[in-house]
Protein backbone atom coordinates (compact mmCIF):
# COMPACT_ATOMS: atom_id res chain seq x y z
CA UNK A 1 0.00 0.00 0.00
CA UNK A 2 1.22 3.52 -0.98
CA UNK A 3 0.90 6.69 1.42
CA UNK A 4 1.38 10.41 0.47
CA UNK A 5 1.26 12.85 3.15
CA UNK A 6 1.18 16.21 2.52
CA UNK A 7 2.07 18.95 5.34
CA UNK A 8 1.80 22.49 4.75
CA UNK A 9 3.54 24.59 7.80
CA UNK A 10 6.40 26.74 7.51
CA UNK A 11 8.29 25.32 10.81
CA UNK A 12 10.29 22.41 10.94
CA UNK A 13 10.09 21.93 14.65
CA UNK A 14 5.93 22.41 14.83
CA UNK A 15 3.48 20.43 16.24
CA UNK A 16 1.97 19.53 12.52
CA UNK A 17 5.39 18.46 11.84
CA UNK A 18 5.72 16.23 14.99
CA UNK A 19 2.13 14.59 13.37
CA UNK A 20 3.68 14.18 10.00
CA UNK A 21 6.36 12.42 11.61
CA UNK A 22 4.33 9.84 13.95
CA UNK A 23 1.86 9.52 11.02
CA UNK A 24 4.77 8.66 8.83
CA UNK A 25 6.43 5.99 11.46
CA UNK A 26 3.21 4.47 11.64
CA UNK A 27 2.53 4.01 8.55
CA UNK A 28 6.01 2.71 7.88
CA UNK A 29 6.05 0.28 10.98
CA UNK A 30 2.89 -0.99 8.85
CA UNK A 31 5.19 -1.97 5.83
CA UNK A 32 3.74 0.35 3.95
CA UNK A 33 5.38 2.32 1.09
CA UNK A 34 5.54 6.17 2.07
CA UNK A 35 5.94 9.18 0.31
CA UNK A 36 6.01 13.01 1.60
CA UNK A 37 5.29 15.99 0.41
CA UNK A 38 6.63 19.20 2.72
CA UNK A 39 5.04 21.73 0.91
CA UNK A 40 6.83 24.55 2.46
CA UNK A 41 10.32 22.80 2.28
CA UNK A 42 9.35 22.09 -1.55
CA UNK A 43 8.60 25.94 -1.81
CA UNK A 44 5.58 24.97 -3.57
CA UNK A 45 3.86 27.54 -5.43
CA UNK A 46 0.85 27.36 -4.78
CA UNK A 47 -0.84 30.39 -7.10
CA UNK A 48 -2.48 29.88 -10.02
CA UNK A 49 -1.63 32.13 -12.27
CA UNK A 50 -3.33 33.35 -15.37
CA UNK A 51 -1.13 30.88 -17.35
CA UNK A 52 -1.61 27.60 -15.48
CA UNK A 53 -5.25 29.20 -14.82
CA UNK A 54 -5.96 28.51 -18.45
CA UNK A 55 -3.88 24.76 -17.81
CA UNK A 56 -6.18 24.00 -15.34
CA UNK A 57 -8.98 23.67 -18.02
CA UNK A 58 -6.84 22.40 -21.02
CA UNK A 59 -4.58 19.44 -21.12
CA UNK A 60 -1.23 21.43 -20.91
CA UNK A 61 0.04 20.57 -17.03
CA UNK A 62 3.12 22.19 -16.19
CA UNK A 63 6.06 19.68 -15.42
CA UNK A 64 6.33 20.50 -11.76
CA UNK A 65 2.15 19.56 -11.09
CA UNK A 66 2.62 16.59 -13.62
CA UNK A 67 5.42 15.13 -11.06
CA UNK A 68 2.65 15.83 -8.23
CA UNK A 69 0.34 14.51 -9.91
CA UNK A 70 2.33 11.41 -10.43
CA UNK A 71 2.64 10.73 -6.48
CA UNK A 72 -1.26 11.20 -6.20
CA UNK A 73 -1.58 8.51 -8.99
CA UNK A 74 0.75 6.51 -7.25
CA UNK A 75 -1.04 6.75 -3.89
CA UNK A 76 -3.76 4.58 -2.50
CA UNK A 77 -4.26 6.81 0.82
CA UNK A 78 -3.67 10.46 0.63
CA UNK A 79 -2.66 11.95 4.11
CA UNK A 80 -2.98 15.84 5.03
CA UNK A 81 -1.70 17.78 7.75
CA UNK A 82 -1.76 21.15 8.21
CA UNK A 83 -3.09 24.03 11.25
CA UNK A 84 -6.30 25.76 10.65
CA UNK A 85 -5.39 29.33 9.78
CA UNK A 86 -8.45 31.64 9.48
CA UNK A 87 -11.06 28.92 9.61
CA UNK A 88 -9.71 27.25 6.63
CA UNK A 89 -6.48 26.05 5.47
CA UNK A 90 -3.04 27.55 4.74
CA UNK A 91 -2.88 29.44 1.64
CA UNK A 92 -0.04 26.91 0.35
CA UNK A 93 -2.34 23.89 1.10
CA UNK A 94 -5.07 25.44 -0.76
CA UNK A 95 -2.85 26.32 -3.65
CA UNK A 96 -1.92 22.69 -4.04
CA UNK A 97 -5.69 21.66 -4.41
CA UNK A 98 -5.86 24.71 -7.05
CA UNK A 99 -2.55 24.13 -8.86
CA UNK A 100 -2.54 19.95 -8.77
CA UNK A 101 -5.89 18.56 -8.57
CA UNK A 102 -6.85 19.85 -12.19
CA UNK A 103 -9.61 19.68 -14.25
CA UNK A 104 -9.33 15.91 -16.07
CA UNK A 105 -6.87 14.51 -13.72
CA UNK A 106 -8.88 14.98 -10.35
CA UNK A 107 -12.26 15.09 -11.35
CA UNK A 108 -14.27 15.73 -15.25
CA UNK A 109 -17.34 17.37 -16.02
CA UNK A 110 -20.33 14.85 -18.15
CA UNK A 111 -23.98 15.39 -18.51
CA UNK A 112 -25.09 14.31 -15.64
CA UNK A 113 -22.62 16.61 -13.55
CA UNK A 114 -18.98 16.17 -12.67
CA UNK A 115 -17.31 13.21 -11.97
CA UNK A 116 -14.70 12.44 -9.43
CA UNK A 117 -11.39 10.69 -10.94
CA UNK A 118 -9.57 9.71 -8.11
CA UNK A 119 -11.76 7.10 -7.03
CA UNK A 120 -10.44 4.03 -4.79
CA UNK A 121 -8.61 6.21 -3.04
CA UNK A 122 -8.60 7.34 0.62
CA UNK A 123 -7.81 9.82 2.90
CA UNK A 124 -6.69 11.07 6.37
CA UNK A 125 -7.00 14.58 7.45
CA UNK A 126 -4.99 15.84 11.03
CA UNK A 127 -5.53 19.36 11.59
CA UNK A 128 -4.37 21.37 14.17
CA UNK A 129 -6.34 24.45 15.78
CA UNK A 130 -5.17 27.24 17.92
CA UNK A 131 -8.85 27.87 19.37
CA UNK A 132 -10.31 25.04 22.11
CA UNK A 133 -13.11 22.48 20.79
CA UNK A 134 -15.70 24.53 22.41
CA UNK A 135 -15.03 27.72 20.92
CA UNK A 136 -15.52 26.42 17.56
CA UNK A 137 -18.18 23.82 17.97
CA UNK A 138 -20.95 25.44 18.84
CA UNK A 139 -20.48 28.06 16.03
CA UNK A 140 -20.42 25.05 13.36
CA UNK A 141 -16.68 26.37 12.59
CA UNK A 142 -15.40 23.04 12.86
CA UNK A 143 -18.45 21.44 10.73
CA UNK A 144 -18.28 24.05 7.99
CA UNK A 145 -14.21 23.78 7.46
CA UNK A 146 -14.55 19.83 7.50
CA UNK A 147 -17.43 19.82 4.95
CA UNK A 148 -15.32 22.25 2.98
CA UNK A 149 -12.64 19.91 2.70
CA UNK A 150 -14.37 16.65 3.03
CA UNK A 151 -17.19 17.23 0.87
CA UNK A 152 -16.07 20.09 -1.32
CA UNK A 153 -12.46 18.59 -2.32
CA UNK A 154 -12.52 14.52 -1.23
CA UNK A 155 -15.53 13.85 -1.85
CA UNK A 156 -15.65 15.79 -4.95
CA UNK A 157 -13.05 14.26 -6.49
CA UNK A 158 -14.00 10.49 -5.63
CA UNK A 159 -11.80 10.45 -2.44
CA UNK A 160 -12.89 8.58 0.24
CA UNK A 161 -12.11 10.46 3.74
CA UNK A 162 -11.53 7.22 6.67
CA UNK A 163 -10.74 9.93 9.20
CA UNK A 164 -10.93 14.16 9.87
CA UNK A 165 -9.44 14.39 12.94
CA UNK A 166 -9.15 17.49 14.68
CA UNK A 167 -6.66 19.08 17.04
CA UNK A 168 -7.52 21.41 19.21
CA UNK A 169 -6.24 23.93 21.37
CA UNK A 170 -2.65 23.17 20.29
CA UNK A 171 -1.27 26.63 21.34
CA UNK A 172 -2.43 25.75 24.92
CA UNK A 173 -1.58 22.12 25.86
CA UNK A 174 1.00 20.63 28.06
CA UNK A 175 3.52 18.35 26.30
CA UNK A 176 1.76 15.58 28.40
CA UNK A 177 -1.17 16.43 26.15
CA UNK A 178 0.36 17.26 23.38
CA UNK A 179 1.82 13.15 23.76
CA UNK A 180 -1.26 12.14 24.30
CA UNK A 181 -2.34 13.58 21.08
CA UNK A 182 0.67 12.39 19.17
CA UNK A 183 -1.32 8.66 20.16
CA UNK A 184 -4.60 9.46 18.49
CA UNK A 185 -2.91 9.84 15.48
CA UNK A 186 -0.95 6.98 15.83
CA UNK A 187 -4.58 5.08 16.32
CA UNK A 188 -6.12 6.72 13.21
CA UNK A 189 -3.66 5.64 11.04
CA UNK A 190 -4.10 2.11 12.92
CA UNK A 191 -8.03 1.93 12.16
CA UNK A 192 -6.71 2.64 8.30
CA UNK A 193 -4.83 -0.93 8.34
CA UNK A 194 -7.72 -2.46 9.88
CA UNK A 195 -10.11 -1.81 7.01
CA UNK A 196 -7.95 -3.44 4.89
C1 LIG B 1 -2.35 33.12 10.13
C2 LIG B 1 -2.95 32.33 11.24
C3 LIG B 1 -4.32 32.21 11.33
C4 LIG B 1 -4.90 31.41 12.34
N1 LIG B 1 -6.26 31.27 12.37
C5 LIG B 1 -6.80 30.43 13.29
C6 LIG B 1 -8.22 30.19 13.28
O1 LIG B 1 -8.95 30.71 12.46
N2 LIG B 1 -8.71 29.32 14.21
C7 LIG B 1 -7.91 28.69 15.12
O2 LIG B 1 -8.41 27.91 15.94
N3 LIG B 1 -6.57 28.91 15.15
C8 LIG B 1 -6.00 29.74 14.25
N4 LIG B 1 -4.65 29.95 14.25
C9 LIG B 1 -3.82 29.20 15.22
C10 LIG B 1 -3.22 27.95 14.58
O3 LIG B 1 -4.23 27.09 14.11
C11 LIG B 1 -2.37 27.18 15.61
O4 LIG B 1 -1.33 28.02 15.96
C12 LIG B 1 -1.84 25.89 15.05
O5 LIG B 1 -2.89 25.01 14.77
C13 LIG B 1 -0.93 25.23 16.07
O6 LIG B 1 -0.18 24.20 15.47
P1 LIG B 1 1.40 24.41 15.23
O7 LIG B 1 2.02 24.58 16.59
O8 LIG B 1 1.87 23.16 14.53
O9 LIG B 1 1.55 25.65 14.40
C14 LIG B 1 -4.06 30.75 13.29
C15 LIG B 1 -2.66 30.91 13.19
C16 LIG B 1 -2.11 31.68 12.19
C17 LIG B 1 -0.60 31.80 12.10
Amino acid sequence: MNVLIILAHPNPESYNAAICDAAEQEFKDKQYNVRKRDLYRMNFNPVLTENSYSHFYQDKIPADIQAEQKDITWADFLVFVYPTWWSGMPAIMKGYFDRVFTNGFAFRYSDEGPVGLLKGKQALIFQTTGLPEKVLKPPQITMAMQAAFDIGIMDFCGIEVLAHKFLYSVEYIDEETRKVMLNEVKEVVEMVGQQQ
